[in-house]
């Protein structure tokens, strides 16, 4: 693979001021989050992993970039697609690939390394991957427009770009349902504001052929994926899990300790309907985008 990087793990800071913002939610309590619940997070995904993967086709022998790699679950099974080719997850957050690297070496993948890197701005080494991959990492980008036309450099000619991304809040139930209930007690941030990096930035599909098409890609495909989300194994650990999250532990300090008994009930009412014999589940729509750079 051009430009592998070795899998030094010194690198802290944020990389790039192009994401700032972003970089110092994923490289602080965002992305500790993560680290901390990456078992439970990918226990959330799950079930939509194998619709990126279907679309994918990974060659035995590809070179894969992973956008927005995380703790680098979907790096490692691109890895393991391509046994004789490479896999490459990039990610602002210092503290998910440092779980990642832990991962591979723990699992004996070795044709896998993890870069810190803004995918909107890092300097990919031209035409040099087969496929591109993520699995919700590419709604963050400051400027999407420059984020796309960069990363389709780095695709060859003929290779294929492949992510997942939120369809609109409204229609995410494990996203809304437990806002909504928290939102009548606490100031929480919403995170849905149209045109702004985060989870919901690329629900309107016209926005994001346009966004691929404009950046030199063509043949784009944009498919619903609709699932059921698992978010607890039951109502108690799906209320004590939401009462984690950074954004929920910021706004119950500044609300007081009363605050956390009116939002743990209020969020049992409003999850109860959701419990079933294999747990939590609510609904969850997300876009599988696929593009082909000509
Ligand atoms: C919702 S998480 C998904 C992580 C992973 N793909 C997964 O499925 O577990 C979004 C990830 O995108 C990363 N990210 C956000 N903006 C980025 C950027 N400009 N360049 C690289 N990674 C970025 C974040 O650090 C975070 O790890």
């Amino acid at each position: 693979m051009p430009h592998m990087p070795h899998n030094d793990t010194t690198e802290a800071a944020a990389p790039a001021e192009a994401n700032a913002a972003q970089a110092e939610a994923w490289n602080g309590d965002a992305g500790q989050h993560w680290v901390q619940y990456r078992d439970r997070r990918e226990a959330q995904l799950s079930r939509f992993s194998p619709h990126l993967f279907a679309a994918a086709q990974i060659a035995a022998d590809a070179q894969v970039l992973d956008v927005g790699c995380g703790c680098g679950g979907t790096t490692l099974q691109a890895a393991r697609q391509a046994a004789n080719g490479q896999a490459l997850g990039v990610d602002l957050s210092a503290p998910m690939l440092a779980e990642a690297r832990r991962r591979a070496l723990a699992e004996e993948v070795a044709n896998v390394a993890f870069q810190q890197a803004d995918a909107q701005v890092h300097p990919f080494a031209p035409d040099s991957f087969d496929v591109m991959l993520s699995r919700f990492g590419v709604m963050f980008f400051a400027d999407p427009q420059a984020a796309f036309s960069n990363l389709e450099r780095a695709v060859r000619s003929g290779g294929s770009l492949h992510f997942l991304c939120w369809q609109s809040a409204e229609v995410n139930d494990f996203f809304t349902v437990p806002l909504r209930a928290i939102s009548a007690h606490l100031d929480v941030p919403q995170r849905d504001t149209p045109g702004e990096p985060g989870p919901f930035s690329l629900a309107d599909p016209d926005d994001v052929r346009g966004l691929l098409t404009a950046a030199g890609f063509d043949s784009v495909e944009i498919n619903a994926v609709d699932e059921r989300m698992w978010i607890g194994a039951d109502l108690e650990d799906a209320v004590a899990y939401q009462m984690t999250t950074p954004s929920n532990q910021a706004a119950l300090a500044e609300a007081g300790p009363e605050a956390r008994g009116r939002v743990m009930d209020a969020l049992r009412e409003a999850l109860s309907p959701y419990a079933t014999a294999e747990g939590m589940k609510l609904e969850a729509h997300a876009w599988l985008v696929t593009a082909r750079k000509r």
